[in-house]
Parts: C-alpha cells; structure tokens; sequence
C-alpha cells in the first residue's frame, strides 16, 4: 500500500511518518516529491478540518491515498487566533520566529493564569476514486504560552508551548516525549484506529 503525506513541512513530515510507518512493514510512504506533484496546495479553507481535506483530496485526486495534517495553536485571550492562519500569522508563510514574536506582542498584558492555549491538529485521509469516505480526525493539546523562549527543538510555536504534566515546553521534549501528548499524537491514534477499521488486515 502506498500513502502520500499531502504536506511540504519537514517537521511535520518527520512526525507523521514516526506515526504512521509503524503501522505496517508493507505501507509505503511517499512524499508530494515522489508523486511529481509541483507547487504548493492552496489552503483557502476556513477551519482545521476543511484545509486538512483539501490537501488529503488533492493527492487522492492524482490516484494515491493522501494523508494531510492541518494544524496551529489556538490561544484562549486572542478568542483561538492564531488558528487555522497559525503559519502565516505574521503575514510570510513559515516564518516561524516573527510570528512568535508577534504572538508574545499580542498577549503581552495577559496575565500568567490567561495565557491558556491549544495545539490543534486535524489528520485527513482521503481515497482515489471516493472508494471509502475520508477519515477526518482531531487532536488537541493543552498547554500555556510562556514570556520567552525555552528549549532548542522542534520548530513552530514549540519554544512558547509550555505543557505543564512534564514541566517542558514542546522544544524541550525528547521527539519521542512530544510524539506521546502531542495534539499530532492525539490525532494520530484517532486516525490509525479508524485506518485500521476500513484495512483489518493491516
Ligand atoms: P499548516 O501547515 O497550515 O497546518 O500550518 C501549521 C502551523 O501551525 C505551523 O506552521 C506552525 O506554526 C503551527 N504548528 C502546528 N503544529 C505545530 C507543532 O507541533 N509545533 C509548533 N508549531 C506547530
């Protein structure tokens, strides 16, 4: 079987396919690259979930099974912004240090106790020829959103991400660490159950 990861974020490619290629040995996992698919996919959805499908249903529209990840971080005193605009909040697309620091200008009068946040993410599937319904699945990750940067890894919004069960931010977390309570994680599990219902044999 051969799955394509509808995304060009390295990050997020890393983490998906730590989830995904345990699934099984005869799983093959293909980039957007390997299926000479050219350019990016346009996101004009307005949710998580809407922009998760465009992306999966774009690869199933070139015959292979899409997986597609949209995700973001959704802070309680913004009313959920970032959200889904998570990675072109600071207007460039992927420019992770700007829109962090936009993120700390923004909430810079809320109060310790206020800097509540979410990680969202929402795994699509989506199958060439319509042959099953997409799977559509969240995940969500509580945390709160610190004054300054901790911990050198990961990428994103990590270094502001403070999860509180392990004292860490998510850059401070070991790739396993964070691929165990991650909103990806969560997500994940919710997808490869219902994978599994539609391929028992998997
Ligand atoms: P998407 O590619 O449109 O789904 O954008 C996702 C954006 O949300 C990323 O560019 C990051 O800014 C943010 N994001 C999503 N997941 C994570 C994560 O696990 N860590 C840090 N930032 C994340």
């Amino acid at each position: 079987m051969k799955i394509v990861l509808a995304s060009r974020n390295a990050h997020k490619i890393k983490e998906l396919y730590a989830f995904i290629s345990p699934i099984d040995p005869s799983i093959e996992i293909l980039s957007l690259d390997d299926i000479g698919f050219v350019g990016d996919i346009e996101e004009d959805g307005t949710t998580f979930e809407e922009n998760a499908l465009i992306k999966a249903k774009a690869v199933a529209a070139m015959g292979y099974i899409g997986i597609a990840d949209d995700s973001g971080l959704a802070v309680d005193a913004l009313n959920g912004a970032p959200g889904v605009y998570s990675a072109r909040y600071s207007g460039e697309h992927g420019d992770d240090h700007k829109n962090n620091m936009l993120l700390l200008e923004n909430i810079k009068h809320v109060p310790d106790e206020a800097r509540t946040a979410q990680f969202v993410s929402v795994i699509a599937c989506a199958f060439p020829d319509n042959a099953h319904e997409p799977i559509v699945c969240r995940g969500e990750c509580p945390g709160t959103i610190l004054h300054a940067y901790r911990g050198n890894g990961g990428f994103g919004y990590d270094p502001l991400f403070y999860y509180a069960p392990f004292d860490k931010t998510y850059a401070e977390m070991a790739p396993e660490e964070k691929n165990q309570i991650s909103h990806r994680a969560n997500a994940m599990a919710k997808f490869i159950a219902a994978f599994k219902e539609i391929f028992p044999t998997l």
